[in-house]
């Protein structure tokens, strides 16, 4: 799927999509003090009528602190204090409850260490009028990764490989953390019974939105490895990943031979 391109479009030909909200970019960080100013303050360059949030879970390095100060000065920018390490899907969940609670239109998922340029927010945003999710992909045409070594890379594509044949999502990028969602499509997903807690939260939502039969597009970007700071990428969160996406995809097969629909909760 390229630019434009949508999941289940058939199906979708001649739908109306309301008007945008405003829009909440939320920043989940744990140990990013050399990268949150730039961040924050590329967003706010590249889209200046966004509001931003930043998810923190308590990060040693002292990110919430100068995430206060950034806020202090800014009415546009936000801070949720957690109280730990909890992970990027917990961080995330806060952040959603938090912008919907707020009335929030659009609600978007951007990494704080520039990995996801806030440059490219705009093209998401307007892939989204005519979308409910849309996908930030380094794997469509016209998308690519700068100075991924190809280990990491090797891991990105395979886990997209894998969940996407097992699970049986049509989409390039599964994995993937730069996305934007409308409110209604986030309130439409059952976010309650998430328990993913790494990076396959990402998978989690994206096999959601398309069980749902919300309009997913992928919308090719430039994903940059960071140039400061740690990825909290660990074996721990491969082998989540690789076991809730056996367990999802295992379920949905047992699922399908009792009968029951895909949109079942429990396949
Ligand atoms: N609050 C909070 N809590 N934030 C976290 C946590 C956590 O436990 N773990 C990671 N983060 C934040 C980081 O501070 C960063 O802003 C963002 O989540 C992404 O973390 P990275 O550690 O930089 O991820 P990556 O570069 O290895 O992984 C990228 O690729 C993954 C696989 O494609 C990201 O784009 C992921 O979103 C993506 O799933
Ligand atoms: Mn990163």
């Amino acid at each position: 799927m390229s630019n434009g391109g949508g999941i289940g479009e058939a199906a979708d030909e001649g739908r109306q999509f309301g008007p945008l909200g405003q829009a909440l970019v939320i920043i989940p960080t744990y140990n990013e003090a050399e990268n949150i100013q730039a961040i924050v303050g590329r967003v706010r360059t590249a889209v200046p009528e966004a509001h931003v949030l930043v998810a923190d879970d308590n990060s040693p390095d002292g990110t919430g602190k100068i995430a206060d100060e950034l806020a202090g000065e800014d009415d546009h920018v936000h801070v949720l204090h957690r109280k730990g390490k909890e992970g990027l899907g917990a961080a995330y969940l806060a952040g959603f409850s938090w912008g919907l609670e707020h009335g929030y239109g659009v609600l978007v998922e951007m990494d704080a260490d520039g990995s996801h340029q806030p440059e490219e927010l705009p093209r998401l945003l307007t892939a989204l009028k005519g979308a409910d999710l849309v996908l930030g992909s380094r794997w469509v045409p016209g998308g690519r990764v700068v100075n991924w070594p190809k280990s990491r890379e090797f891991l990105s594509r395979g886990g997209s490989t894998y969940s996407r044949l097992l699970l049986d999502v049509p989409i390039r990028d599964v994995t993937g953390g730069y996305r934007a969602f409308r409110s209604e499509t986030l309130a439409g997903l059952g976010l309650g019974d998430v328990a993913s807690q790494g990076y396959c939260f990402q998978v989690d939502l994206a096999r959601r939105a398309v069980k749902a039969g919300y309009h997913v597009v992928e919308v090719p970007i430039t994903f940059v490895e960071r140039e400061h700071g740690d990825s909290k990428m660990s074996r721990d969160i491969v082998a989540e990943a690789l076991w809730r996406v056996t367990a999802w995809g295992v379920g949905e097969r047992v699922g399908k031979a009792l009968g029951r629909k895909p949109s079942d909760p429990r396949s």
